[in-house]
């Protein structure tokens, strides 16, 4: 579970409590659907629905996605976070980066600017928030930081933006970009064109995979059979729960993302692709390795340590010991 800062739901609260619930649910519900058919935010309501009922999903996926490499976040100084909306990566960012010091937003849209610096005021202190009012399909080059951040922004971009914001962003990094976008096959999509684009430059992939080469799921995602996403479950806040209407107190958010650095890294031998299947005796695990293969593995009770990890590992870990199939 991963839940959003009591200092930031609190101000989505306070932010929300004024607002006629009816309005709140109707306009959660038209940003919903203006998603489903590739439409944005546009309307005051809008930006109230999103801070409702989007940013705690998108928080909770950057925030997992930071625990995955937390090891690379260690002596992080600087961020630029590109299409920040409200600001929310930034409110993950220091959680998981504990040097951290300067967090950059590039983000189109003024008013979410304006509701994002509402949210924060001097909450995030002593980081130091740049909110920028900036076009990434215009800006020729973005300034250099030690990571950048691009979370559920390529879904808006048509194919050409795509690759200028994914050149450019990848430009900035010196020594991480993050990409994170809907756990769909639409938004596994843009997340495996840039992985191509990204790789033929030169990058090295951090995560979600375990080596550089061709993707081992994209030949059944050409044939509308699977996708690479991850899964992270998220408590509804009160206002979204009220805009739900009775629905349960929380919901699985999936995600796809990658990782990547300019520099040569470490990567695992094999990460866990699927929910972890646990039976009477023994685990399932369905693998994604560094060979490049999709492989299922049974880990017994009788391998004892192996079984104990087997048992406690869930979807979106490493796996180091996956020759014991
Ligand atoms: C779905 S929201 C994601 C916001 C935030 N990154 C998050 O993870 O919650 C997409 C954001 O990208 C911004 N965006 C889309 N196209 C953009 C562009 N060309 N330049 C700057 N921001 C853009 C939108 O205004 C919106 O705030």
């Amino acid at each position: 579970m991963e839940t959003l800062p009591l200092d930031l739901s609190n101000a989505i609260d306070r932010t929300l409590a004024p607002l006629n619930l009816d309005q709140l649910r109707n306009d959660c519900f038209e940003l919903s659907q203006r998603y489903a058919n590739h439409k944005f935010i546009e309307t005051e309501g809008h930006r109230q629905a999103y801070i409702a009922a989007r940013l705690p999903a998108t928080y909770g996926a950057t925030r997992q996605v930071f625990r995955r490499i937390e090891p690379y976040l260690a002596n992080v100084k600087s961020l630029l976070d590109l299409g920040s909306g409200v600001g929310s990566l930034a409110w993950a960012a220091r959680e998981a980066m504990p040097q951290l010091q300067r967090v950059t937003l590039f983000e189109k849209d003024v008013e979410l600017l304006r509701l994002g610096q509402h949210l924060t005021e001097d909450r995030l202190f002593p980081l130091q928030l740049s909110w920028c009012r900036d076009d990434l399909t215009t800006e020729e080059i973005y300034p250099l930081h030690n990571v950048v951040t691009v979370s559920y922004v390529l879904n808006e971009l048509s194919p050409k933006e795509r690759l200028f914001v994914l050149d450019r962003a990848y430009s900035a990094a010196e020594k991480l970009l993050i990409l994170v976008e809907p756990g769909t096959p639409e938004g596994y999509s843009h997340i495996l064109t840039a992985r191509q684009f990204l790789t033929e430059r030169g990058a090295r992939i951090i995560a979600p995979c375990p080596q550089n080469g061709l993707c081992p799921i994209a030949p059944l995602y050409k044939e509308g059979k699977d996708w690479c996403h991850f899964s992270v479950r998220i408590p509804r806040g009160k206002y979204h729960r009220r805009a739900k209407q009775g629905a349960l107190p929380y919901e699985n958010e999936k995600y796809s993302y990658l990782v990547v650095s300019p520099l040569p890294q470490p990567t695992p031998k094999a990460r866990i692709i699927k929910a972890p299947m646990r039976k009477t005796g023994h685990v399932i695990l369905d693998l994604c390795n560094d060979k490049a293969e999709l492989e299922r593995i049974t880990v017994a009770k009788s391998e004892g340590e192996n079984y104990l990890r087997a048992r406690d590992a869930e979807w979106g870990d490493e796996w180091e010991n996956y020759s014991h199939s």
